[in-house]
């Protein structure tokens, strides 16, 4: 794992990784630098590893093993109950690749999720306007040949 930002702080971080686990690790990194209430679009083609860097995540905030965190494909989303610096942390990922209108998509309450101490992550939610304008960042993860892969974040402020 590389990581080639420039300091701790800053607004854009990018890593790149070589297999599954060292995304897993930089996910493990990334949950110290995403203070809550934090909504992200987790972007990037089907395989390049999102649902792996949350397994990271949910591990650093002792929200779940990464062995239990899987894909929210059908579920929609899944839940985890989390601690950062002491306090609760609510996790919450969602994968919205199968819902297809902005419609089926108010069925999941989002607004409701985001409470001041959610961290929301969200894959395809690039698919939908009124998520998109709710995101206060990004982490774009982009194959770069074999098990290469660039992991981009980008946080609003
Ligand atoms: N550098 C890497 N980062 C993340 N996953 C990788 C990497 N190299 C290989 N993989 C494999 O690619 C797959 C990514 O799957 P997954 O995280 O479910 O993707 P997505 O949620 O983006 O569809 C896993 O099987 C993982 O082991
Ligand atoms: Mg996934």
């Amino acid at each position: 794992m590389t990581d080639t930002a420039p300091a701790a702080e800053g607004r854009i971080h990018e890593f790149k990784t070589e297999s599954g686990a060292d995304t897993v690790k930089v996910g493990r990194k990334l949950a110290a630098l995403l203070k809550p209430p934090q909504l992200l679009l987790l972007r990037g083609d089907l395989g390049t590893g999102k649902t792996t860097l949350v397994k990271g995540i949910a591990q650093a905030l002792d929200a779940a093993e990464p062995d239990e965190v899987t894909s929210p494909t059908f579920t929609l989303i899944h839940e985890y109950d989390g601690t950062r610096d002491g306090d609760p942390i609510k996790l919450y990922h969602l994968d919205v690749y199968r819902l297809e209108s902005e419609r089926q998509l108010e069925t999941l309450g989002l607004d409701e999720l985001l409470t001041p101490n959610a961290l929301v992550l969200v894959e395809w939610g690039e698919k939908f306007k009124s998520i998109k304008k709710r995101s206060t960042g990004e982490i774009l993860i982009t194959a770069e040949g074999g098990d290469t892969r660039k992991i981009t974040v980008t946080l609003k402020d």
